[in-house]
């Protein structure tokens, strides 16, 4: 499987990273969240997604901490702006807290976070503002469906959206019916948020379907790892999982080495179907 997805100026994005949410929040379980972030570069996963909403700048701080002694260039750092903060009035002093936060002087990423009232060709025009000023090398979106994607490339550089991050899972693949294709026809990159659903009542749910424990016992993983695996069949996607323990820091990694068969990803398919409609994008 392809490590890295390139970009459409040649960058190279990882195709496996770390999610933070909820992450920093917790003084009890800070040690053991730097110590899962730090396994987790160590293991390959070096992009690392965060935003100026998680704890309000306390998953930036964490990452901040735990890649102090990291060389930049072996990460790539994704962050998002809230999209009340994606204009002309706040883009750049949101931008530079996140920087310090952070302690770096350069995202490889920056997302809107979800679409708000600022108009998309102000976020666009200022994203662009901010890659010429070094900020940022590259900036995209988030939650955006077909629609929000077709209004942007419709905006002045709106072709130089990278990503769209959205929510996508074995038991959430309504993005299949037009909005991967889409993406992949415009040579942009999907990053897949929540690949483990996000809530263990989910998970468990889809890990507990006989077809998901024979698949995965076959191949001797686990159904989360199986969860990981069919989330990067899919070329020009990228994963985010969020552990904070480093067992399931390990097994995130190790997922990177399975391949699901067509036919296993068939007979998934009779129980967490690819849609035949448009569906709305799921969101958290
Ligand atoms: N753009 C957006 O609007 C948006 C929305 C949601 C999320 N995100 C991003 O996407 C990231 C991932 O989404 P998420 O955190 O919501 O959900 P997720 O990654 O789907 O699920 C996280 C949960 O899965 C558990 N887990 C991780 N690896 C596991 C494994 N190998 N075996 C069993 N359980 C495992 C984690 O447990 P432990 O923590 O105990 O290890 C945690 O409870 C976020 O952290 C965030 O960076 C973006």
């Amino acid at each position: 499987m392809e490590e890295f997805i390139r970009l459409n100026d040649g960058i190279l994005m990882p195709r496996l990273g770390q999610g933070t949410w909820y992450m920093g929040e917790d003084p009890k379980k800070r040690e053991d969240e730097i110590s899962s972030l730090r396994l987790g570069i160590e293991l390959g996963m070096t992009l690392i997604d965060t935003a100026e909403m998680y704890g309000e700048g306390l998953s930036e701080e964490l990452i901040g901490e735990a890649i102090k002694d990291t060389a930049r260039e072996g990460l790539f750092l994704v962050s998002k702006v809230y999209p009340h903060n994606a204009g002309r009035k706040n883009i750049f002093n949101s931008c530079r807290k996140s920087l310090e936060r952070l302690g770096t002087d350069y995202l490889d990423m920056y997302l809107l976070h979800w679409r708000g009232r600022v108009p998309l060709s102000e976020t666009v025009a200022y994203m662009e503002e901010l890659k010429k000023e070094g900020f940022i090398r590259n900036w995209g979106v988030s939650n955006f469906d077909t629609d929000d994607m077709e209004e942007l490339l419709s905006v002045p550089y709106g072709e130089n959206c990278r990503v769209n991050q959205v929510l996508y899972n074995l038991g959430s693949r309504g993005i299949e019916y037009d909005l991967l294709p889409f993406m992949k026809s415009n040579g942009m990159a999907t990053m897949a948020y929540c690949p483990m659903a996000h809530d263990r009542h989910t998970r468990k749910k889809i890990a507990d379907n006989a077809e998901v424990k024979e698949i995965s016992s076959r191949l001797g993983i686990t159904p989360e790892q199986l969860m990981l695996s069919f989330v990067l069949s899919n070329e020009g996607v990228c994963a985010i999982p969020k552990a904070s323990s480093p067992q399931h820091v390990r097994e995130n990694a190790a997922a990177f080495n399975i391949s699901l068969s067509p036919e296993d990803i068939k007979k998934l398919s009779l129980y967490f179907p690819s849609p035949k409609r448009k569906m709305s994008l799921d969101m958290l």
